[in-house]
């Protein structure tokens, strides 16, 4: 029997960002966890502690990991205050922590969350006042405990959040490009894609390498968290190092070696020298090779694989640029990437029908606030016949350089 077996059972909640959900359940049932359901933007699961350790650790489309303490419903603002209150906190925290309170709030008698975060800070700060004396203080940028509030109408759940900083904070992203994509976005978009680390990986537009930076980690097994010092948990009262220490050393021993290329370009020096940072703070330099080019010319590795990117927008680019780069898109993938699966994340619409294919598969993301479309199109290899699906509605494209 392992040493861990005994660890009482916990129900947790991982956050995530829309359209991930699932993509995380499959993260958690690899690490062991039970009674998964997938609910709106999150996960609710059960393990142990070190499932709570190891989940922060390894899942890369995870958010934050809340531990739910105390469910009830409330009538009044002053029930919200007594029933918090009446809950032992300090079996969990010592009066010296700081500590932060994040709610968020649904057709609730409470207009604003803020509000709701002021009221539960005052009741803890109360009980501890009377019983000890000394009050902890609120620390909004790095408390020690983090104490989250989800009230939907009357119902309210009180969690701890064992995670701290949100998980989308690596540890790596020491240089920024413009618009770089969140770190949990990019470990998502290419879980979605099916991308396992078997064959080569390639983003011509990388501008600070989150992809490529993400990518390796998956392809060589190594943790979202590996390059992260601090987790929430780690202040708590019940904080096991010993344990913390073996989950880490069981991903280390699960890293393997990676055999095909992934390799980033951009047009942008400067954004490349930002990818060069990144990669350096996460140890992968020599995994990850990086070009100047614009994507136009890019010939990627033979033997196919996978290209995922995320081009330009059009926050800062003329309309009309940012549909000769899609057009511009379509062409190179048909003339220079068979035998690829492209992947492309876009919030035009109109610009991502000009690539001209027809997706083999659409999800809808979130870039921030941006609604997204993810979409995937199979570059076939060689047969002369009907290469690619033409985008309906659009005039067919050359396909074949004029030679099909
Ligand atoms: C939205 S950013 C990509 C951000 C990146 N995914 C990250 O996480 O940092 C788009 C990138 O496309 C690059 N780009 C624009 N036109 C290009 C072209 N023709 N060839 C190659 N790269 C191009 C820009 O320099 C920029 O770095």
């Amino acid at each position: 029997m392992s040493m861990h077996e005994g660890l009482p059972m916990i129900k947790m909640l991982a956050k995530s960002p829309a359209g991930l959900e699932e993509i995380l359940s499959n993260e958690l049932l690899a690490l062991g966890a039970a009674n998964i359901e997938l609910l709106n933007r999150a996960v609710a699961f059960e393990g142990n502690k070190k499932l709570l350790y190891a989940a922060n650790y390894n899942c890369r489309t995870a958010l934050r990991i809340l531990v739910p303490i105390e469910h009830f419903s409330i009538e009044s603002e002053m029930d919200l205050y007594t029933k918090i209150k009446a809950i032992r906190w300090e079996d969990y925290m010592t009066n010296s922590c700081t500590l932060s309170i994040d709610s968020t709030i649904a057709y609730s008698i409470f207009t604003h969350s803020q509000f709701v975060s002021q009221r539960v800070k005052d009741a803890i700060v109360d009980r501890f006042r009377e019983k000890t004396g000394i009050r902890p203080s609120v620390d909004l940028e790095n408390p020690d405990f983090r104490i989250n509030i989800h009230m939907y109408k009357d119902e309210v759940d009180v969690s701890f959040d064992s995670s701290g900083a949100s998980l989308h904070k690596r540890g790596y992203h020491v240089s920024n490009a413009e618009a770089p994509l969140s770190e949990v976005l990019a470990a998502g978009m290419i879980l979605l894609s099916g991308w396992d680390g078997q064959s080569n990986f390639i983003d011509p537009m990388c501008g600070s390498g989150t992809l490529l930076i993400e990518a390796a980690m998956i392809a060589m097994n190594i943790p979202a968290g590996q390059h992260r010092e601090e987790y929430g948990f780690m202040h708590w009262k019940d904080y096991d190092k010993d344990l913390w220490e073996d989950v880490q050393n069981e991903a280390l021993e699960a890293q393997r070696e990676f055999e095909h290329e992934i390799i980033g370009s951009d047009i942008s020096n400067t954004n490349l020298r930002s990818a060069a940072a990144n990669l350096k703070q996460a140890g992968l330099e020599k995994e990850i090779k990086l070009r100047v080019s614009p994507f136009q010319e890019v010939i990627p590795p033979a033997g196919g694989g996978v290209m995922i990117s995320n081009p330009p927008y059009g926050e800062r680019i003329q309309v009309e640029d940012i549909i000769q780069l899609y057009r511009d898109l379509g062409d190179a993938l048909k003339k220079n990437f068979k035998g690829y699966k492209a992947w492309v994340i876009s919030s035009d619409f109109r610009a991502l029908k000009m690539i001209g294919l027809k997706p083999m598969k659409k999800y809808i993301l979130f870039n921030g606030q941006l609604e997204c479309r993810y979409a995937g199109f199979d570059l076939y290899e060689g047969s002369k016949r009907a290469r690619y699906q033409v985008e309906e509605g659009l005039p067919p494209v050359d396909t074949d350089g004029g030679n099909a």
